[in-house]
């Protein structure tokens, strides 16, 4: 089983999500799809598909406008949450000690958390790579995890650029995710690879040791490449 798991960013609407989902009842599959879809088609799905947000707030409730909480999103029917997606930390200046508290608050209320890491280009190119991933790993995974979480490792300078790491970087990547995680006793931890995937590389990419499915952005949003991406992922 792999996680196949669609990040649709702010794209798509209600009739794209019911497209989606008519064309995803035809498919058997044993990896677990999921699609993170923008907060106001939460609510929006048949119920058939699991669906995730892309952000939560890190506070319980109150004077906080235009958040929306883990438990809303529980109302809404979401049970993954993406946190830490490198647009947010680029973006809205989200640190690692952000990330953990939008984890925990996932948690608290019985959400998985899609928890983003991955290096910039720049930080590629003075060879930080591995401190960045350790670091963001070891400061944005909650403490105490009981429950399930998800790792995505997304290389940030390869994110919609149509261009994927290497065999060998995505491997060593993921062995430094999976043996942090193991000295964080959370070996076992799923640990996805994220940026330009497409329904040509996902089979080379999920043979990776220690990658366990993917997140996928813009080919998230055309069903049949999507449908490709999961029939492939084996
Ligand atoms: P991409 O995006 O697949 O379009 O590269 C991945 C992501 O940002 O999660």
């Amino acid at each position: 089983m792999k996680f196949i798991i669609g990040n649709w960013k702010m794209n798509g609407d209600k009739k794209l999500l019911n497209e989606m989902e008519s064309v995803l009842a035809d498919v058997t599959t044993e990896n677990k799809v999921v699609l993170c879809v923008p907060f106001t088609l939460l609510g929006a799905g048949n119920g058939k598909v699991a669906l995730g947000a892309q952000d939560v707030s890190a506070h319980e409730k109150g004077a906080y406008t235009g958040e929306v909480s883990a438990s809303m999103l529980v109302t809404s029917g979401a049970k993954y949450v993406i946190v830490g997606h490198s647009e947010r930390r680029a973006y809205h200046g989200e640190t690692n000690e952000d990330v953990r508290a939008k984890a925990e608050m996932a948690l608290e209320n019985g959400i998985t958390p899609i928890i983003c890491v991955g290096e910039t280009m720049e930080e590629k190119r003075v060879g930080r790579t591995f401190e960045i991933i350790e670091k963001a790993v070891r400061e944005s995974v909650p403490k105490n995890v009981q429950k399930d979480i998800i790792i995505a490792y997304e290389p940030r300078w390869a994110i919609g650029a149509g261009i994927t790491p290497t065999r060998q970087e995505i491997t060593e990547a993921h062995k430094l995710i999976a043996d942090t995680l193991g000295n964080m006793d959370l070996a076992g931890t799923p640990i996805l690879y994220g940026a330009s995937v497409n329904g040509s590389n996902v089979a080379e990419i999920v043979s990776i040791e220690n990658v366990d499915g993917v997140l996928v952005g813009g080919a998230s949003l055309k069903p049949g490449e999507f449908v490709l991406i999961i029939n492939n992922a084996k």
